[in-house]
């Protein structure tokens, strides 16, 4: 029999695909994130031992980044606010640099990138620091451009990215988001150190319930995959901590498998989106909760039953036991129980499989799709 020994299955660990491999590495890609930077319930960051005054006296944050990257700001808005108190703002780097933006030496400018080589987010952080801001960079790139112009770092340990559509990559940024959330939280009091503790333990259980939807999720949405293959449309809905992860699962199907696909908030769809539901028009709808709230949760379940009624055809991501959307949705994907602000962190897991398998149904290249590139190194 023919052996043909290819380097880049090699390369691949036998994965179809560096983004399949990437997907599955998701677990340990938080788990080596977290590494280190916990000790018995305590955030303990190494780089930024001796970098309190970094954080004290600023009286907001701004954090800058593009793409998937800043999708992952957007959820981290939610924990330093949450945690923190410290209003942030989320901007894309390249619209930021543009502006005449409200920014001085009270302001902390958090750069998000995985290559750290982004050339809109590196202006941005220049820009940022000819105005006075402190910066600090989460990057997955040791000694990449942007760390190495940026007042700390915080590196995420998720491993190279090889495939072009972020994903164990984007999953560490929250990862890293969420322990420097805890961090400033600890510098500036706002948390006890049992209240920190808990969200820790949250976090340290995020890899195993990763592993789990990847075990138990992953064929039947390979299967809805491929009866969506020729789907041309697919939008997504998300509420609070959840939006955000509508937008990612937006970007990761549109990237891949050159679909068009948006994401909306789940408040906004009867403000004008509403109009574009039709007789079978797909819908991942993330669903919050009930146990984080009961309100949220009877909302976005009322969407779903508006827009079935109007004969959308709706999966829908939720917690292991919400019965509520049974009735309502067409297919459900589970996810395990969490804390309000992990539950984005497996939200997204079915998402980056669902964009996998419907680029793979339609043949296409996962890895390195048309007209993009890894690291977008011109403005
Ligand atoms: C993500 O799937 C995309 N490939 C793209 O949006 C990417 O996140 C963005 O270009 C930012 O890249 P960076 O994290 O390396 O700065």
């Amino acid at each position: 029999f023919d052996v043909t020994w290819d380097a880049a299955a090699a390369e691949k660990g036998g994965w179809p695909s560096f983004m399949s491999k990437e997907v599955s590495e998701e677990p340990e890609a938080i788990a080596n994130t977290l590494r280190g930077r916990i000790n018995n319930g305590a955030v303990e960051i190494p780089e930024l031992d001796g970098l309190d005054e970094l954080f004290e006296g600023i009286s907001r944050v701004v954090v800058i980044a593009c793409g998937t990257a800043a999708y992952a700001g957007q959820v981290g808005k939610y924990a330093i606010e949450q945690w923190a108190r410290i209003p942030v703002d989320v901007e894309l780097a390249h619209e930021f640099r543009y502006r005449d933006p409200v920014i001085g030496p009270d302001t902390l400018v958090v750069s998000i990138s995985q290559s750290g080589e982004t050339m809109d987010t590196l202006m941005a952080v220049k820009f940022a620091r000819e105005r006075g801001a402190r910066t600090l960079s989460i990057c997955n790139t040791q000694g990449a451009t942007i760390p190495r112009e940026s007042d700390a770092v915080v590196y995420t340990h998720a491993g190279p990215e090889v495939a072009v559509a972020s994903t164990k990559a984007f999953v560490a940024q929250i990862a890293a988001l969420y322990l420097l959330a805890l961090h400033v939280a600890r510098v500036r009091g706002t948390m006890s150190a049992q209240a920190i503790a808990e969200q820790v333990g949250e976090l340290e259980e995020v890899p195993a319930k990763i592993q789990r939807i990847l075990d138990t999720e992953s064929p039947r949405i390979a299967e809805l995959a491929h009866w969506m293959a020729d789907t041309r449309s697919v939008l997504f809905l998300g509420r609070h901590v959840g939006f955000p992860i509508a937008l990612e699962g937006a970007l990761k199907l549109k990237e891949i498998s050159y679909i068009h696909a948006e994401g909306f908030a789940a408040g906004e769809l009867k403000h004008g989106p509403i109009a574009l539901i039709e007789p079978g028009q797909p819908v991942f709808v993330i669903v919050p909760s009930p146990r984080a709230s009961a309100l949220l949760h009877s909302k976005v379940v009322s969407t779903i039953e508006e827009i079935r009624a109007r004969g959308a055809r709706v999966i829908a991501i939720a917690e292991e036991g919400d019965a509520a959307v049974l009735p309502t949705a067409d297919e459900v994907l589970r996810i395990p129980l969490a804390a309000p602000l992990i539950e984005p962190l497996l939200a997204v897991v079915p998402l980056h499989l669902f964009a996998m398998g419907l680029s793979t149904a339609k043949g296409l290249d996962v890895d390195q799709p048309r007209n993009l590139a890894k690291s977008v190194t011109v403005e």
